[in-house]
């Protein structure tokens, strides 16, 4: 039976082309992550807002942030040998301190979404960053932010980034393209993941590495990693089809808005941090764009591009809110196919089920060709 190929980022080998999209708010933490590591994929814990429903938070946010993240990676290790990442956001006013706490604890990779790392993460001295064993690994949406980005860092580090994750506009939560040409959907994932790996392999060449580049946005089956590997991808990374599985670290009412939620349901919000996002619509979301909803209460500005005397509702607090299965106080972001998700399954399930779909598409594949 055919099997999916695996993925390797320098030294590091996952079985699995499979990245676990991190999920902050508590949506992914080291139960979903430990579970896809187990399975041979990456698990990432969303690090963005983790000490949010920590005791002392509103006394002391950033180092609630801190150590629940520390815990969360340390609980993750103890239940699996497998690769753990964490995924931070460029734009959290905490965005040092939660790589530095990942490095620290020797996460096997930061994937780091929201802005574009050019300083170096965690602020590392040069020499500490060179000789890390954590991968970087950024998560962009065009080959020009990529361009930039490399250039910065061959110039002025000598290093380049270990991967780069390619989202496109069918993915969930914040979004990195305006909401025209979102909606429009004709900017294709896998035309913008051809460019970045065109961009990337200059690079990698002169530098004498190899980069991966990671699909992700709207990957649901395995017949659609199969479809990105084929047309360039080294690997995909994956969030709406492990909200609905048993070890996801969500509320189960956060898990049944994903399997009530109909093609309709699944909107393009404008956040108050200043970027489109996607989410399924409901009572809260309603109310706070007829202006009616929304609690501006804020003990922790968390990103820096939050316009909170704009703002009709803390996000950050919404979000926790959904997490524990508040859902009136708060809503679930949710990529475009999460209407597709119709019962939760084990991670183990899930897996299993992808990988006999990318068997199948790939038999299907031979024997067309050999026709
Ligand atoms: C509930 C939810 C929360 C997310 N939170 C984050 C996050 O904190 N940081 C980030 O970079 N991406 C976040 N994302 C994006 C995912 O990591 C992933 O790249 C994207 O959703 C992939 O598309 P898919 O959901 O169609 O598989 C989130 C997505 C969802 C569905």
């Amino acid at each position: 039976m055919p099997q999916m190929p695996n993925l390797q980022i320098g030294e590091l080998i996952a079985k699995l082309p499979i990245v676990q999209g991190g999920m902050s708010v508590g949506i992914s933490l080291s139960g979903l992550a430990a579970a896809v590591a187990n399975e041979g994929g990456i698990g990432v814990i969303g690090a963005a807002g983790i000490g949010f429903l920590e005791n002392g938070f509103d006394q002391h946010p950033f180092q609630s942030n801190m150590d629940a993240l520390k815990n969360e990676i340390r609980k993750a290790r103890e239940m699996t040998d497998g690769l753990i990442g964490v995924n931070v956001m460029k734009a959290l006013t905490d965005y040092d301190n939660l790589v530095k706490v990942s490095i620290k604890e020797k996460v096997d990779a930061v994937f780091i979404g929201a802005g574009l790392p050019l300083r170096i993460p965690g602020r590392l001295d040069l020499s500490e960053f060179k000789k890390m064993k954590t991968k970087i690994i950024p998560i962009v949406s065009s080959a020009n932010t990529v361009k930039t980005l490399f250039t910065y860092w061959e110039k002025n580090y000598k290093k380049l980034p270990d991967a780069v994750v390619v989202e496109g506009t069918e993915a969930g939560g914040h979004l990195g393209f305006t909401e025209h040409d979102i909606i429009d959907g004709s900017i294709n994932l896998m035309d913008i993941v051809n460019q970045v790996k065109e961009t990337v392999e200059d690079f990698a060449k002169r530098m004498r590495s190899s980069i991966p580049v990671i699909a992700a946005g709207g990957i649901f089956s395995g017949k659609d990693i199969f479809d990105a590997m084929k047309n360039g991808a080294n690997g995909v990374q994956m969030a709406t089809r492990f909200v609905a599985t048993k070890e996801c670290d969500a509320s189960d009412e956060f898990k049944q808005a994903y399997i009530d939620a109909k093609e309709e349901d699944i909107v393009i919000i404008k956040s108050p941090v200043g970027l489109p996002g996607r989410a399924i619509k409901n009572e809260f979301l309603k109310s706070v764009s007829d202006g009616t909803g929304g609690d501006t209460f804020c003990t922790w500005k968390c990103l820096r591009t939050c316009r909170m005397s704009k703002a009709q509702y803390c996000i950050g607090r919404a979000l926790a809110n959904a997490k524990i299965g508040l859902l009136k106080e708060g809503f679930a972001f949710a990529g475009k196919n999460a209407f597709r998700v119709d019962k939760i399954m084990t991670v183990k399930e899930l897996i299993e089920l992808l990988m006999k779909e990318y068997a199948e598409a790939e038999s299907g594949e031979s024997t067309v060709d050999g026709q």
